[in-house]
């Protein structure tokens, strides 16, 4: 309650005409029904608002008297003011967007954020508050902590393969913003076209805002079509190399060299969205593209997928030439990002918690991913699963009959019995062909798992004959 004795932002008039008893009735009342002062804010005491004002007591005694005789303050002997319920007439809050409560999260690409390492990050950051010298906790280096960068330009090239000085990487507020600086980046350094998979990770504003005009490239098993995307005359690309998102396939070999000679010849950009690479489970990932060409490719990677979305920390590796636009942009946006989160993470990573954490998650995964995949052998034994044992999701595709409609309904419906999943048709801009859904295991316990397996099997039965219906 002590902030509560803060002051009030209440304006008097003291050589105005009208009496200033008056003018504390009526500034309050505006702001009452303004929605300045919310229902339920406390105001300050009688004696804090009129040494506050400079005005004798009784005179707020009396305005608060008479707004509580007219209903729009609460006055109780002893406790302060409150701003009564109802009060304003201001047009009501925008609508909150009400959701169906999720039982199952199936949701594709979602981690189990109920396993963040809670206890290693309350004790990097209270390590970091107490080391933290006065003088870094100013505005700092618009790039980033030098901490943070210095610790990812040694993690990426030990785990990712990733080419990384420190002075080309930039935090960002996850990879949302960094795919949004990279498009302007682009563009600025002159790009007009860029490739997008289609399916994709379907944010497209983005490329949208920042001016590109998006080519829709096809992907499969091994990726985005990279002879496509050379034919389609595109500039540079926003691709998910090591494992296609959503429908889970690794870019070969093959195509990797096309496009890396490609984007050399043609002095093209990739955005590469390297969000999830640390979960693989079969083998160890494939590093990079950006370590084949660290000239050509603007590399992205974030801690959602390995800690929690909610800390909002993405970083990007950017090409030597591409850092002073990059530079000049980000001043355009923002003052740098949090300081003392960043070098947290910088000591998770410099500590080898983060390792941990990482071996502990994938384990997890990994047991989880397995677990799905029984229970889908067991109840859809017919079905196809593909993509490479990698990230936080199955694709599964269905029955050839099943149409795009089957596909929205079966969702739709099952998101009706509680439980979250996703249809190619969230992803695809024009993919057609055979129907997907996106199974997520990130957020399910095995004992859910096996349940949410007989929902999705019903409903699939149901979509065959017909008895789904809009
Ligand atoms: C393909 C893909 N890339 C990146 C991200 C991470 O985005 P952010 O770092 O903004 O949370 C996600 C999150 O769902 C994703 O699915």
């Amino acid at each position: 309650m002590s902030s509560l004795s803060a002051d009030l932002a209440l304006e008097i008039d003291r050589h105005g005409k009208e009496s200033l008893g008056h003018q504390v009735r009526r500034g309050l009342l505006a702001h009452i029904r303004a929605g300045i002062l919310r229902p339920g804010v406390v105001l300050p005491s009688t004696r804090a608002l009129a040494a506050q004002l400079g005005i004798s007591r009784p005179l707020i005694v009396d305005a608060y008297a008479q707004l509580a005789a007219e209903g729009f303050l609460i006055v109780r002997r002893g406790a302060r003011p409150i701003v009564a319920s109802g009060a304003a007439r201001v047009a009501p809050p925008l609508e909150e967007k009400l959701e169906q409560p999720i039982r199952y999260d199936l949701r594709p690409a979602m981690p189990d954020v109920g396993l963040f390492p809670r206890k290693a990050w309350a004790s990097a950051i209270r390590t970091v508050l107490n080391a933290v010298p006065a003088n870094d906790l100013g505005y700092g280096d618009l790039r980033g902590s030098p901490r943070l960068r210095s610790a990812l330009a040694d993690y990426l090239g030990r785990v990712r393969g990733v080419v990384a000085d420190p002075s080309h990487i930039f935090i960002t507020s996850g990879f949302a913003e960094g795919r949004a600086l990279a498009c302007v980046v682009m563009r600025a350094v002159g790009l007009r076209r860029v490739a997008v998979e289609d399916p994709g990770y379907s944010d497209w504003v983005a490329v949208d805002k920042a001016g590109l005009e998006r080519v829709p490239i096809p992907v499969d098993e091994q990726g985005i079509d990279v002879d496509q995307l050379i034919a389609a005359g595109a500039e540079g690309a926003l691709i998910t190399p090591s494992h296609q998102f959503p429908i889970g396939g690794v870019l070969s070999a093959g195509r990797r060299q096309r496009l890396v000679r490609w984007l050399e010849q043609h002095d093209g950009y990739v955005l590469e969205d390297d969000y999830d690479a640390e979960f693989r489970y079969d083998q160890a990932s494939v590093g990079a593209l950006q370590g084949l060409a660290a000239d050509r490719v603007i590399y992205a990677g974030t801690a959602s997928k390995t800690l929690a979305p909610a800390l909002r920390i993405g970083w990007l590796v950017v090409p030597p030439e591409l850092v002073r636009p990059m530079d000049a942009e980000l001043r355009r946006w923002k003052e740098g990002s949090p300081r003392i989160e960043q070098d947290a993470l910088a000591h998770l990573l410099q500590t080898g918690a983060y390792d941990r954490h990482l071996r502990k998650m994938r384990r997890i995964y990994r047991d989880r991913r397995k677990h799905l995949l029984d229970c889908l052998a067991a109840e859809l034994p017919e079905l196809e699963i593909e993509g490479t044992a990698a990230g936080l999701h199955v694709t599964l595709r269905l029955p050839s009959e099943l149409t795009r409609a089957d596909e929205a309904q079966i969702v739709s419906s099952l998101r009706e019995r509680g439980l979250a999943t996703e249809g190619l048709g969230r992803y695809s801009l024009t993919a057609e062909g055979p129907r997907r859904l996106f199974v997520g295991y990130g957020r399910v316990t095995d004992s859910a798992i096996a349940s949410s397996v007989r929902l999705l099997a019903k409903a699939v039965r149901a979509a065959q004959r017909h008895e789904l219906g809009p």
